[in-house]
């Protein structure tokens, strides 16, 4: 730890999300303070410092290592990238805050774990879900047992924008299986408490028919079904480009109850006029949505650091993420169930 007694933090990448929680650290995080920003794109890079009033910049991510006052880093370059940083960081002995998805294979997510267990650093993947407060109360709510046991768990995310070139190529993003359902397979099985046994997934593109030709197995709507080992049944959909906004929602029903977590408003404003309409703005982002979630997943990282505790979201919880995402995609392709193999 430097001699200023806080957390000294280095964001690496600072595109969409990185800038998330580079803005939450400079914004004050109790307990750390940004002392600088590393992005091999120039411009992003002069563009984050300016913003954030940032002296220390730099371009090469192996040179943060080596800098005396930085106690932790906030991975969020581009995935493929991951492993490299985080095990560079943690052989440095600096912690690990590391964006979602934790890496590109189960393999590098083992070596990831090892590196940072080996080091004595701790490493947090990024499911800010588990931070959102409506997220975490139907949590409580689960964990009390006022709903009885929990039998079945639905979650959806919808994310509302086209695709990006890339995106089409699902060997490169695995379609929104891994872009946008990752989240929702963390929270059934944070919410099921159990891993998953087997999977089935279903998928079709349906609103970019004229890319089917160049990317045939791009799909952009799919239902994923689950078997947890403990008995529970998981339901999850996800689709991209849907165009109506940014929509994350769950359903947990349980022997006793039932416990919904969502909704699709920006805010809870209704606006009744004449010939019966009601209407409501939609949430815009998955940035406006999770705001208050990224900064509690920062607070919390600290904590652990500072207090010598487990991360909220492992290693672990990445890879499992990560699992189902690669054995639901399998299962799409192959058009049946997959025995998930941890
Ligand atoms: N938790 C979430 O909900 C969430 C949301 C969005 C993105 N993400 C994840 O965050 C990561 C980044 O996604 P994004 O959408 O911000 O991407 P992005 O393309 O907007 O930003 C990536 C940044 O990393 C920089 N970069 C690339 N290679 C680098 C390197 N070797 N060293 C340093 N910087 C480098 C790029 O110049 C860019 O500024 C991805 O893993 C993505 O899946 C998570």
């Amino acid at each position: 730890m430097t001699q200023d007694k806080r957390l000294g933090v280095c964001v690496i990448g600072c595109g969409r999300a990185g800038m998330i929680h580079a803005r939450n650290y400079a914004g004050g995080v109790r307990g750390a303070r940004l002392v600088a920003l590393c992005d091999s794109s120039a411009d992003n890079l002069r563009a984050a410092a300016s913003e954030l009033g940032v002296e220390k910049t730099y371009s090469d991510y192996r040179d943060v290592m080596a800098d005396p006052d930085v106690d932790a880093v906030v991975v969020v370059t581009p995935t493929g990238m991951h492993c490299h940083v985080v095990k560079a960081a943690a052989k440095a002995g600096k912690h690990v805050f590391c964006e979602k998805p934790m890496a590109t294979s189960a393999a590098e997510c083992d070596e990831m774990i090892s590196v940072c267990k080996n080091a004595g650093v701790k490493l947090q993947i990024g499911f800010m879900r588990r931070f959102d407060k409506s997220f975490r109360h139907a949590k409580e709510v689960i964990d009390s047992g006022q709903i009885g046991d929990v039998t079945l768990i639905k979650s959806l995310t919808h994310g509302p924008s086209e695709p990006k070139e890339w995106m089409f190529d699902i060997s490169r993003s695995s379609g929104p299986i891994g872009e946008v359902n990752s989240h929702d397979f963390d929270t059934l099985r944070w919410y099921a408490d159990s891993e998953v046994k087997t999977i089935h997934a279903i998928g079709h593109n349906f609103r970019s028919p004229e890319r089917a030709e160049e990317y045939p197995d791009y799909y952009d709507t799919v239902a994923v079904l689950l078997e947890f080992e403990n008995g529970v049944i998981g339901m999850v959909d996800g689709a991209q480009y849907v165009q109506y906004g940014y929509d994350a929602r769950a359903e947990v029903l349980g022997t006793k109850g039932n416990v919904c977590v969502g909704a699709q408003n920006a805010d809870s404003v209704v606006v009744a006029r004449a010939g019966m309409t009601l209407s409501s703005a939609a949430m815009p982002s998955w940035r406006t949505l999770f705001r208050d979630a990224y900064a509690e997943e920062a607070r919390s990282f600290v904590r652990c650091v500072l207090d010598d505790v487990e991360p909220e979201v492992t290693g672990y919880d990445g890879k499992m993420a990560l699992i189902l995402v690669r054995d639901g995609l399998r299962s799409l392709l192959e058009h049946r169930p997959i025995a998930v193999e941890a």
